[in-house]
């Protein structure tokens, strides 16, 4: 049976993207609709969202949504295609809240709304259903932005016509943004104070939407399986594991794919020359063009060592710096691109300038700049302290480009360690969070390039030959998008015998 499915996000390559939720978001809904689905996606019309250039349409009429003590806030709605596909998107136009420069901050700083922001484009993805006349059976939503969707359909939208019986499943691709906020968000949602409980959407005495999204969605999934496990841990729960241990049952890990469309050595219209596992000529273009552009020697025959990353803690920013002095004294040369926490953007600025010949860095985001990084580098490093999916290394193997990894989430999951013995493995794997754990296997990476020829050419082979794909994960998501729908309709069966007051 083909589902009708709305996918809703804060972002979507190609029109908005902070991080790797856009490039899922972007990538799924083609293949679902593939299948035979009938999608819809849901999202924000920010600035960047050039409606000209998009030739977006206005569709007729004006969206209304209740935003409880708020009041009544009107939007209208703009509707696209997803690329290379008839999936059709729809934004939400409201100046006030979206018509900025940044997605969710500007100069580091959280807009002051983002509580009232998100749950407008949570209730506005459910008032539009009844705008488009569409009766979805499964909303999906994703993280923190979208998690009142849920909390939602199970309470104020309970009896709507068009999305009260849909089955919800949300996508959790981060526990450490959990959308946490001044406890007077609950006048907004206008769901009941009798929701704001320890067992509900209260946290630390404010409105948690990622709790309660997690405890109202009819399942749940996470972008890995080892993320799924980690997540129930204090480690990487952050306050929020034993809700997720509370949900354990209804609780699934898909590691994420690549979009072949977006990253293929084959057919990038990025990088310098276009290269694949038979022929690997391209790729020594790559690596010159790189380096030409990061202002570094051109130099074939010393290792390249690539990042392209939010620079925060996640992403075990903190313990590159520590290392990063010992690393530069090895015989290579190292790319770093990203932006973040304001003094990563000083502190690597300086090793720039005692590195010249060996650093090259750009502070910002440069897409092109990123798909260059990944054809051109030799090695591709992800320190990360925690990684719940994880997309460049999973580029990176695609590239030919081996990935540094440490041990954890997704990156345990989809990079195989160097077996010296059996010349077996797609990267380089290490467990401690430490700076000399990363510089050791730096070393052993760079060693290997040097002194291996042999094993770097197999281990490049068997990266090139590993494919995540989105249909794989398509698939995973469908079966659960049936499991949901089942699971909603066994609950309204129940409901209908029970005695009990609802
Ligand atoms: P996260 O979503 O936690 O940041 P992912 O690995 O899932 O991590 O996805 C990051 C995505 O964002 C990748 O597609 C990566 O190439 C891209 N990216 C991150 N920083 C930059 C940047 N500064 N410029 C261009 N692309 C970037
Ligand atoms: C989050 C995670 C990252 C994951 C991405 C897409 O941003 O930090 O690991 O790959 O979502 O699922």
């Amino acid at each position: 049976m083909a589902l009708k499915i709305l996918i809703a996000a804060s972002e979507a390559v190609p029109f908005a993207k902070e991080g790797g939720l856009a490039d899922v978001v972007g990538a799924l809904p083609r293949v679902l609709a593939k299948m035979g689905h009938d999608v819809r996606v849901v999202m924000p019309r920010y600035y960047k969202v050039n409606r000209e250039k998009l030739a977006l349409t206005l569709l007729p009429g004006v969206l209304t949504v209740p935003m409880g003590i708020i009041g009544n806030q009107y939007c209208g709605v703009y509707e696209g295609r997803m690329p290379d596909s008839d999936v059709p998107i729809y934004f939400l136009d409201h100046e006030e809240y979206y018509g900025r420069s940044g997605l969710y901050e500007v100069d580091n700083q959280g807009y002051l709304d983002n509580d009232n922001r998100f749950a407008f484009l949570s209730k506005g993805t459910l008032e539009l259903c009844k705008m488009i006349n569409f009766r979805p059976d499964v909303i999906h939503a994703h993280d923190w932005h979208t998690a009142a969707i849920p909390v939602l359909m199970n309470t104020s939208y309970r009896h709507d016509p068009f999305v009260g019986e849909a089955a919800s499943l949300l996508t959790v691709h981060n526990m450490q943004h959990q959308g946490s906020f001044y406890e007077g968000l609950m006048d907004v949602l206008d769901i009941g104070w009798e929701h704001f409980t320890f067992l509900g959407l209260e946290k630390e005495n404010q409105t948690n939407l990622l709790k309660g999204g997690m405890y109202h969605a009819t399942l749940l999934n996470t972008v890995s399986e080892g993320y799924a496990r980690e997540m129930q841990t204090k480690e990487f729960g952050w306050g929020l594991e034993w809700v997720v241990r509370e949900r354990g049952a209804d609780l699934y890990g898909i590691l994420n794919g690549v979009d072949d469309h977006e990253w293929n050595p084959e057919t990038d219209p990025l990088i310098a020359a276009r290269y694949s596992a038979v022929d690997l000529s391209g790729k020594a273009l790559c690596k010159q063009d790189l380096q030409r552009n990061c202002g570094l020697p051109e130099l074939p025959d010393v290792p390249l060592i690539g990042m392209v990353s939010r620079l925060v803690k996640q992403k075990g920013i903190d313990v590159l710096a520590e290392a990063i002095y010992r690393i530069l004294d090895l015989d290579l040369q190292f790319v770093l691109l990203g932006a973040g926490e304001p003094w990563t953007h000083f502190y690597f600025g300086d090793i720039k300038a005692a590195y010249p010949r060996k650093f090259g860095v750009h502070i910002g985001y440069n897409n092109t700049l990123a798909h260059k990084i990944e054809a051109g580098s030799d090695f591709f490093l992800m320190p990360s302290a925690f990684e719940p999916c994880g997309l460049n290394q999973m580029y990176s193997m695609r590239y030919g480009t081996l990935p540094i990894v440490r041990a954890t989430g997704g990156l345990d999951d989809s990079v195989e360690n160097f077996d010296e013995a059996n010349l077996a493995g797609t990267g380089f794997k290490f467990n401690e969070l430490t700076a000399s754990a990363l510089f050791d296997t730096v070393g052993w990476a760079v060693y290997t390039w040097y002194n291996r020829r042999d094993a770097m050419e197999r281990l490049i082979k068997n990266a090139m030959e590993k494919r995540f794909t989105w249909e794989e994960a398509a698939a995973k998501y469908e079966k659960l998008y049936y499991l949901a729908v089942e699971k909603r309709m066994g609950e309204k069966r129940s409901r209908g015998r029970s005695t009990e007051p609802r």
